[in-house]
Order: structure tokens, then C-alpha cells, then sequence
């Protein structure tokens, strides 16, 4: 006859190494979950390291040395039946065994599910989506700008609903893979180019009503010369954005009843053959100069959305000029130190190996500057001269990310026609219809245009607005 058992059968149960080994994972993360219990009921934390850790890192751990536990039991089993003599006993033990795993359930289930919850809740903040990984860092950077900086990635990336939810963590999966094996391109493709853009009506319009009517609008930009005093010049536009049934920039292309749907042949969508328009009654088939219809018929096709335009809505990135323009006018360059312009933006455009040699290079080579060529200036002003070398890194590190090849004009900005060709993809006078019919080049269709580069335009005194900063 064997032996009576020795020990309980919970400890012969869990006796195996498996179960030993899930079991010290489930206490290791139940401690470390106590430890990290304010923040994960705050829900947040400032580091985005210590992010990962909490929220996703003692979830996994809890949950792989759960699923180890029955693992261990199954595997130990016959050798904890062998060492139970009667049936009786055993009936017995198995019940204590059952009750002690079932209240062990439920407390795992408690904590469990709060860890659940904290995981996915944490997957959708802008600090592990943008912060987590470094590869994000130029579009959370960009983010951090209006007018979109307190909205969450998740809310323009993710479409609603649970099948949203579930492609976006395969599509995280994919590039987690892609960084862990350091296969991702650089830079990252643009949404529009990896064609993985959420439509407008799950993104922009859960707060910007597509019907709304929006009045002109006054744009002011000012530029400055490459010349010694940095001359400065004004362009004010009336911007005719309009929408509904009023017609005007937004009402052309997202009135009621209208839809266009164009075909690149760019993967960026920069060149666009083929634009077709309707509103409900018309259609009209526009192609450009020395596009056949069967070369636009095979290229792939897509229906006009805020995105078109607004494509950097919440990720703008400057061009050198206009940011140190731009920093001029808002007095964070002084625009009396001479050629600080010009010698700004080449400083800024010059190639540098990394951000802490720009970091380096950009401030030391301004002060070089003046004290070499103003000593005068430098001997009064060097507070100024080092201001303008910290803005003109903080522009710097706001646009340039060698790692990543992210530079000036990486990725274009369709809002505009100057700098990228923007609206004048399709408006640039050569798409026309059979019947000769031309989506409109005329300036005065989508601006007024009430001065343009003009020194001390009449225009702004009119408006009693003087040399204001936009
Ligand atoms: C207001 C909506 C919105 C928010 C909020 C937003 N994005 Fe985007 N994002 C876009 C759009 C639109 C594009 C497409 C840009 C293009 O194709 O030119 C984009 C593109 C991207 C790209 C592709 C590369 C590029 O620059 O085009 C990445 C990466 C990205 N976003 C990451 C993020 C991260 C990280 C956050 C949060 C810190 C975030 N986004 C928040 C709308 C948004
Ligand atoms: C969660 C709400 C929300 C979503 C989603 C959203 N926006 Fe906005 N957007 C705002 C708010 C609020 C402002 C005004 C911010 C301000 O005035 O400071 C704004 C401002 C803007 C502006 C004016 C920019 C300026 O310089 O004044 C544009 C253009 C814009 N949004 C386009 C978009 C586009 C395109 C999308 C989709 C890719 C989008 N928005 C998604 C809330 C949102
Ligand atoms: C054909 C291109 C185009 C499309 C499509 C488009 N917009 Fe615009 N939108 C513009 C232009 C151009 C302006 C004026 C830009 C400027 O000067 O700031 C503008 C201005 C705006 C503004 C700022 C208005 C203000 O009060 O200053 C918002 C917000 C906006 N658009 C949102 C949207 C949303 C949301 C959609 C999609 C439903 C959309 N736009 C579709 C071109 C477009
Ligand atoms: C994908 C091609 C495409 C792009 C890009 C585009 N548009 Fe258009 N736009 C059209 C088409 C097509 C029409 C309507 C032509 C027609 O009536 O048959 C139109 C009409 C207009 C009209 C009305 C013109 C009129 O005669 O009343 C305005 C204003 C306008 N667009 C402004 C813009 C602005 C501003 C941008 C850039 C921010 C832009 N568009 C970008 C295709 C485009
Ligand atoms: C299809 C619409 C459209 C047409 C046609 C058009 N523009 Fe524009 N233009 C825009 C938009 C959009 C912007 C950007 C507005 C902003 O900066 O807020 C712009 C900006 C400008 C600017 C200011 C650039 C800056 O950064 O200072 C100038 C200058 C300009 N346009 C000149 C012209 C001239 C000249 C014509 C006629 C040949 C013309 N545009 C035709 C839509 C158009």
C-alpha cells in the first residue's frame, strides 16, 4: 500500500518546474503591478520608457506566467495522482486543489483585466505611439505644433471600431518587425504614399463639418531678403475657402453632390493625369497634356478627401526660408542683425552628421560669423547672435532628422502652390476636357491676392493692421 500523501496536493500539483516558473512570473508582475499601482491608476506616466514597462511589459509577463501554470500542472499531473493512495483522497484533494485555483482565478482576472485594459488604453496615447520608438520621433515632433498637438495619433490613424482597432495592431506588429530588423524605409513613406490613410469621414470630420461654410480668410506671410538689412516684404491673401453650396476652395471640391476622383503616377501623388469631376448631374473627364486615356486608365484611382490637400494637417514641416522667415517676424531672430537671413538659412541648409553636431556646428559657426565680420556687432549684441543660433537650431531639429533622411522638403505640402505643386497638380492650366474645358489656373478663383512682396503694403493700413505678425 503507498504512503499516505506527504504534502498538499496543491504543492504536489505545482510542484512541476513549469508551474514554478509561471508562478514566480505571476508574482513578480503582481508586485511590480503594486509598485506601479498610482500610475496605472493615473493612467499615465512622463517617461516613455518607463510607459512600456508599466503598461505593456508587466501585462505580458503576468499573462505568459499564467498560461505557464496549467502548463506545469498538466505535465506534473500523473506523478501528484501517483502519490495519492485512495480514491477517496484524491477526491478530496482535487477539491481543495479546485477551490484554491478558482479564488486564484478570480484575483488574476481582477488584475488581469485592469492590466488588459491599461495595455490597449496606453497603445492608443500620442506618448506610445509617437515616443515608444524612435522612428516616430520627426511626426511626434511636427505633432507638437498647432493646431492638432493635444489630438491623439490614434484619432487621425486608427479607424473606429473594433476591426480598426485589430488592423491597427497588425499593422503595429508589421512594424515593430520592420524596426526590429531595422528593415523600415527612411524616411518613412507619407500616409498618402503608403496609401494607409483613414478617410477623412472616420478622421477630420468627427470634428470639422464638411458642409460648413467658411468665410474668406486673411493670410498674411512676411519674407525677408538675402540682403544685409534682411528687407522685409509682405504677401497678404484673401483666401476664398467658402464650402457647402456657396462654392469657393471647399465647396468646388466637398460641396454636396460633388466628387473627383483622380489617378496618379507617382506613389507620392505629385503627378496627376487624370482628374475626373462630378456633382451629382455633370461629369467631366479632364486629362493632362499628353496623357492618353488608355495610359490613365491604368494607373490606380482615388476619391478626393480633406487629406488631398490638407495632407499636413497635423505634421508640417517648414522649409528653411519660410522658418526663418517666420521666426524673424515673430521677433524670435532679431531682424536687425545684419544678413541674418541669408546666413541663417545656410547655416540651417549646410549638411550636418547628426542632431548633436548640428547642435553643435549651428550656434558656434553664427557667433563665428559676427565676431569675424561685425566685431561691432558682436562686441554690443552677442545676447542677440546667440538667441538667433538657438532658434535656428530649435527650426533645425524641428525639420531635419539625418537619421531617419528626414530634410528640407522630404515631404511636400499640398496646401499651396509654391513650394510643392500642391493645388496646381490639377489647376495648372494643361488638364483639360475633350471639349477643351480647363480646370481653372485663374489666380483670383481660390485667393485675392491684395499685395505681393510689397514693402509697406497700402493694403495693411487700410485694414489698420501695420506690419502685425500673422
Ligand atoms: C489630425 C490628424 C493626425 C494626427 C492627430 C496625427 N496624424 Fe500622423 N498623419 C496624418 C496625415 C493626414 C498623414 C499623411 C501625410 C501625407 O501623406 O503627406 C499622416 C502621416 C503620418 C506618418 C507617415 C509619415 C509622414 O510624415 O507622412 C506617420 C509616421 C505618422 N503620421 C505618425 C503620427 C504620430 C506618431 C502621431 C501622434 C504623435 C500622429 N501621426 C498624429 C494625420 C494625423
Ligand atoms: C479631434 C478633433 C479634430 C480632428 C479629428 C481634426 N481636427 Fe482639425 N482642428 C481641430 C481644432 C480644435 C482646430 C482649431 C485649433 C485652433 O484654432 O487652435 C483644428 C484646426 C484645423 C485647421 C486649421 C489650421 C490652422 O492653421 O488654423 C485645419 C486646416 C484642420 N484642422 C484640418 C484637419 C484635417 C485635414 C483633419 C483630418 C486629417 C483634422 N483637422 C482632424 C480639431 C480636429
Ligand atoms: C481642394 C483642397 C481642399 C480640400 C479638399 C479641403 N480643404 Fe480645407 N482648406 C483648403 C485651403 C486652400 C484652405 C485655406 C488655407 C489657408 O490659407 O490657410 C482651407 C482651410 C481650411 C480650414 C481653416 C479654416 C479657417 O477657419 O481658417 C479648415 C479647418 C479646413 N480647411 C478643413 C478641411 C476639412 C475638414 C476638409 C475635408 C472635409 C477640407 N478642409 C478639405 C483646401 C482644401
Ligand atoms: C485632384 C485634382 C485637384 C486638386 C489637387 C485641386 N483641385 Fe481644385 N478643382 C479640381 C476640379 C476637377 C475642379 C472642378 C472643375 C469643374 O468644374 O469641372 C476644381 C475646382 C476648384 C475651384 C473652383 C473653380 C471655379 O472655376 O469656380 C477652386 C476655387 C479650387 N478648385 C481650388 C483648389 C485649391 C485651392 C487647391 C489646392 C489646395 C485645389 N483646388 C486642388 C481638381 C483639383
Ligand atoms: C487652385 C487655387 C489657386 C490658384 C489658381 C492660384 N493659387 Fe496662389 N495660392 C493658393 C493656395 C492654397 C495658397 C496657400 C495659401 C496660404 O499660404 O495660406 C496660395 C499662395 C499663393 C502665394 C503666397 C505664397 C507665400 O508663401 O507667400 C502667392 C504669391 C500666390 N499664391 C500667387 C498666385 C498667383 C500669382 C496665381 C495665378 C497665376 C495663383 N497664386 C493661383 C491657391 C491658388
Amino acid at each position: 500500500m503507498p504512503d499516505h500523501p506527504k504534502q498538499p496536493v496543491i504543492v504536489l500539483l505545482t510542484s512541476h518546474w513549469v508551474t514554478m516558473a509561471g508562478v514566480a512570473l505571476v508574482t513578480l508582475a503582481g508586485f511590480s503591478w503594486l509598485f506601479a499601482l498610482p500610475a496605472n491608476i493615473r493612467g499615465n506616466v512622463s517617461n516613455p520608457y518607463i510607459g512600456l514597462l508599466t503598461f505593456i511589459a508587466i501585462p505580458v509577463v503576468f499573462f505568459a506566467g499564467l498560461a505557464l501554470i496549467p502548463i506545469g500542472i498538466a505535465l506534473g499531473r500523473r506523478k501528484a495522482a501517483e502519490a495519492l493512495s485512495t480514491p477517496i483522497d484524491r477526491r478530496a484533494a482535487w477539491r481543495r486543489a479546485g477551490m484554491f485555483f478558482a479564488i486564484m482565478t478570480m484575483a488574476n482576472l481582477v488584475i488581469g483585466s485592469q492590466l488588459t485594459y491599461r495595455a490597449v488604453e496606453h497603445m492608443e496615447t500620442t506618448q506610445f505611439c509617437g515616443q515608444s520608438c524612435h522612428v516616430m520621433k520627426p511626426e511626434f515632433t511636427a505633432h507638437l505644433l498647432p493646431p492638432h498637438q493635444q489630438i491623439a495619433c490614434a484619432t487621425c490613424h486608427i479607424v473606429p471600431g473594433a476591426t480598426g482597432w485589430i488592423r491597427a495592431k497588425m499593422a503595429g506588429t508589421n512594424q515593430l518587425l520592420a524596426v526590429t530588423f531595422n528593415t523600415f524605409p527612411r524616411p518613412i513613406e507619407s500616409g498618402l504614399e503608403s496609401n494607409r490613410l483613414v478617410s477623412s469621414a472616420d478622421t477630420c470630420e468627427q470634428c470639422h463639418a464638411r458642409g460648413k461654410v467658411i468665410g474668406p480668410r486673411l493670410r498674411m506671410h512676411s519674407s525677408f531678403k538675402d540682403d544685409e538689412t534682411n528687407t522685409r516684404t509682405e504677401t497678404v491673401l484673401m483666401m476664398l475657402v467658402g464650402g457647402g453650396n456657396t462654392g469657393g476652395i471647399h465647396g468646388a471640391h466637398m460641396g454636396p453632390g460633388v466628387r473627383i476622383r483622380y489617378a496618379a503616377s507617382d506613389k507620392k501623388r505629385q503627378t496627376i493625369p487624370w482628374v475626373e469631376y462630378s456633382n451629382g448631374g455633370a461629369t467631366r473627364t479632364y486629362l493632362a497634356d499628353g496623357t492618353t486615356p488608355d495610359a490613365a486608365r491604368a494607373l490606380p484611382t482615388f476619391e478626393m478627401q480633406c487629406v488631398d490637400c490638407h495632407n499636413r494637417a497635423a505634421h508640417s514641416f517648414e522649409l528653411a526660408e519660410h522658418a526663418v522667415d517666420h521666426a524673424m517676424a515673430t521677433a524670435r531672430i532679431s531682424a536687425t542683425l545684419p544678413f541674418v537671413k541669408k546666413t541663417g538659412v545656410e547655416l540651417l541648409k549646410a549638411t550636418y552628421s547628426s542632431e548633436d553636431d548640428a547642435a553643435q556646428k549651428i550656434p558656434a559657426r553664427l557667433n563665428t560669423f559676427y565676431q569675424q565680420k561685425y566685431g561691432d556687432i558682436w562686441a554690443k549684441r552677442s545676447n542677440d547672435v546667440q538667441l538667433a543660433g538657438q532658434a535656428l537650431l530649435a527650426i533645425y531639429r524641428s525639420n531635419v532628422f539625418p537619421d531617419l533622411k528626414v530634410t528640407w522638403g522630404t515631404y511636400p505640402n499640398n496646401v499651396g502652390h509654391i513650394d510643392d505643386p500642391g493645388c496646381f497638380r490639377c489647376h495648372d492650366g494643361g488638364h483639360s476636357t475633350a471639349d477643351k474645358k480647363v480646370i481653372t489656373q485663374d489666380c483670383s478663383t481660390c485667393h485675392q491676392m491684395l499685395a505681393t512682396d510689397e514693402a509697406d503694403p497700402a493694403i495693411l493700413k487700410t485694414l489698420g493692421l501695420g506690419e502685425a505678425p500673422k
